[in-house]
């Protein structure tokens, strides 16, 4: 049986990638994906891979970890009913779950490999969400497709350009990892909404801005990432922008520039390898 309806998969292609688009899936009820699994993928992974922050935060300052938090396998072992959040940061590391992503990949192939090429280090997160937790404005720079496989969720995206995202923000995630965004509360009528319950994925664009609001039973969630060649030379060249400013050339902006910097790219990678960056 397919993981993902392949009827749906038409519906993400119109969308892909350049807005989020919807997909359904059968991932609830995995084997690897029930609190059982994700208690003993936690307790196997290093410590520093398992996050636990509060399910409370109004923006990125806020969203701290928890301090003296229980640990993390016997919450998720109880049902993650705490009022908090957690991750499983990189769960490609575990080799069952490693090849769980890569046959979701597979099954989006069709549309992925015609309009960014194949995927490229592909990463997965597991979200472990209290009832109520709330995830602040920020952005990922990368692909994402974000399945729900218990709980209800709302995640909100946004485009990847001002006044939602500008260039020093970019340049302090690639810079820095710095990645949380100031919200303002005029930005709530101009994202796009989705609910998502089990069976429910989304497709994220690339480095689109977005907050996740869990419904009011525990939700665990399940996020595909990757990178294309273009947004690893989209990378490269805003690593290379401070340099160019410096000596009183324009930097590249990915929102005013959509064609791929590949002379850029390329100078950024030099650079780096020869310290300049
Ligand atoms: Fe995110």
């Amino acid at each position: 049986m397919s993981l993902i309806d392949p009827l749906s998969v038409p519906q993400l292609a119109a969308r892909y990638p350049r807005a989020p688009g919807r997909v359904r899936h059968t991932l609830t009820g995995h084997r690897l994906l029930g609190y059982d699994a994700l208690a003993e993928a936690a307790r196997a992974m290093p410590p520093a891979h398992v996050e636990t922050r509060v399910g409370n935060a109004v923006d990125g300052e806020g969203f701290r970890k928890v301090e003296g938090a229980a640990p993390p396998d016997e919450t998720i072992a109880a049902g993650g009913t705490l009022p908090q959040w957690t991750m499983l940061r990189y769960i490609e590391q575990l080799p069952a779950y490693r090849a769980l992503l890569m046959e979701l990949l597979g099954e989006l192939a069709p549309v992925i490999g015609p309009a960014t090429g194949a995927p490229r280090d592909v990463k997965g997160f597991i979200f472990i969400s209290g009832p109520g937790t709330h995830t602040p404005f920020h952005f990922d720079a990368e692909y994402n497709i974000l399945f729900q496989i218990a709980g209800d969720k709302i995640f909100a995206a946004y485009p990847p350009a001002p006044p939602f995202l500008d260039l020093a923000q970019r340049e302090a995630y690639h810079r820095a990892g710095e990645n949380m965004l100031d919200w303002t509360p005029d930005f709530a009528a101009a994202g796009e909404q989705h609910l998502l319950g089990p069976g429910d994925a989304l497709f994220v664009p690339h480095a689109a801005p977005h907050w996740v609001r869990a419904g009011d039973q525990p939700s665990v969630s399940l996020s595909v990432t990757w990178q294309c060649r273009t947004s690893r030379a989209v990378a490269d060249a805003l690593r290379l922008n401070p340099l160019l400013r410096r000596v009183g050339l324009p930097p590249f902006d990915p929102a005013r520039r959509r064609s791929a910097p590949w002379v850029r790219a390329a100078a950024g990678r030099v650079g780096h390898r020869v310290g300049l960056l």
